[in-house]
């Protein structure tokens, strides 16, 4: 049996796959199984931040998967220690909960705010807001976190105390006042929901709400996260300070990681036996973290913010599209064929991009070369036309 009906006859079917078995990648380069190349411009969805296979990453990982893969959270090791530093530097934050995944640094970011409400609020303050179209996991209670029906269906009931506001300060603060209310957790870009960007005016007044009704403010940074739009984190455009970051994907540039910032309100709330995970701060996912958060400085950020503006200012005026939306290499492109079918001539073309509801998305590596992204932005361009 080749690849494709091994997949098919033993692998459970929650994806829709593409017919495509990639074995082997260099930067931006995908070779699949028959020596064909194509420029890869989704990043195994925003996970490898600097491309496949990597020289400096892979050998920031193998030193450490030398010295050793794994010992267990009841023992100390550097690289965990190392990148907690690093990240609560750059970001201000106090504390890190390392996991495996975006769910799950988003499930210990809900744990946090359960708690907050509860020893700070009230104990009946256990309410979260998100927002509609927002996305934050699979596991049950990030579904329930996640305001879009079609994900919570077969799975009733969720876990309860979730409400779900549209991108609007005056439902967001009806549904402050209306009820016992302890987080506001939302993306900064909500990617899965459509790469719908918030006003900046909206992202403000939400920091302005967490001050006024003492509630946290909780930004799921877990696919804008890591340098994606052009800041080391999303939030940062705008100025506020978070009292919980929750990030993954890009974060080990391609290894399984997951990680909750807790901020000066809540940097205490865990106490031994309070959380954990098995794999959490695992040495190896951590020691390609520190490469990766090391190599995201100024200068790859500001090339981050110039290869953005050159797709926008290209394909905003390309025939067959409607818009472009998004921040930084985070980018959703309504086009006036089916996304779907964009996807695949692109395929076809030797080119790979991803959808998010019924737009084309991109997110190339963070440092893909200019040529081989406008070599890329050609083929869309030609592809949305015909
Ligand atoms: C904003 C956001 N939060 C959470 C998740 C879930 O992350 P993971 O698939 O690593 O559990 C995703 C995944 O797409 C995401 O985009």
């Amino acid at each position: 049996m080749n690849v494709f009906e091994l997949d098919k006859e033993y692998v459970a079917p929650t994806y829709g796959r593409f017919p495509l078995n990639i074995v082997k990648g260099k930067g931006a380069i995908a070779l699949d199984c028959d020596g064909k190349e194509y420029i890869d411009l989704g990043s195994g969805i925003a996970v490898n931040s600097f491309g496949f296979a990597d020289s400096e990453w892979i050998d920031a990982v193998t030193k450490q998967l030398h010295l050793f893969q794994h010992t267990s959270n009841l023992y100390y090791t550097e690289p965990c220690a190392l990148l907690a530093k690093m990240l609560c530097d750059r970001t201000g934050m106090k504390k890190v909960f390392f996991s495996n995944s975006g769910a799950e640094a988003n499930e210990t970011a809900i744990k946090v705010a359960r708690k907050y409400g509860c020893e700070n609020l009230g104990k009946d303050y256990y309410n979260i807001i998100t927002l509609k179209n927002s996305f934050h996991g699979r596991t049950h209670t990030t579904l329930a976190a996640t305001g879009q029906d079609a994900f919570h269906e077969h799975f009733l009931p969720l876990t309860e105390g979730f409400i779900y506001c549209e991108a609007d300060e005056n439902e967001v603060e009806k549904a402050l006042k209306e009820n016992k209310v302890c987080a506001i957790m939302f993306e900064i870009v909500r990617g899965e929901g459509g790469v719908l960007p918030l006003e900046s005016s909206f992202v403000k007044k939400l920091s302005e709400f967490s001050e006024k009704y003492n509630v946290l403010l909780v930004v799921d940074e877990v696919q804008t996260g890591n340098g994606r739009t052009g800041m080391l984190y999303s939030y940062m455009h705008y100025g506020i300070t978070p009292d919980v970051v929750t990030t993954a994907k890009g974060l080990a540039g391609g290894l399984p990681i997951g990680a909750t910032m807790l901020g000066e309100k809540v940097e205490n709330i865990f106490a031994p036996g309070l959380n954990g995970s098995t794999f959490g701060g695992n040495p190896v996912s951590c020691a390609g973290a520190v490469n990766i958060i090391n190599r995201i400085d100024d200068a790859l950020l500001k090339e981050v913010r110039e290869k953005s503006e050159y797709i926008f200012k290209t394909l905003e005026n390309a025939e067959g599209v409607e818009s472009v939306t998004g921040l930084g290499l985070m980018i959703g492109i309504k086009t006036k064929k089916e996304a779907k079918a964009v996807v695949n001539e692109c395929m076809e073309r030797g080119v790979l991009v991803l959808t998010a509801k019924d737009k084309v998305r991109l997110l190339p590596p963070l440092n893909i070369p200019f040529d081989v992204l406008k070599k890329a932005i050609d083929v869309i361009i030609d592809v949305c036309k015909e």
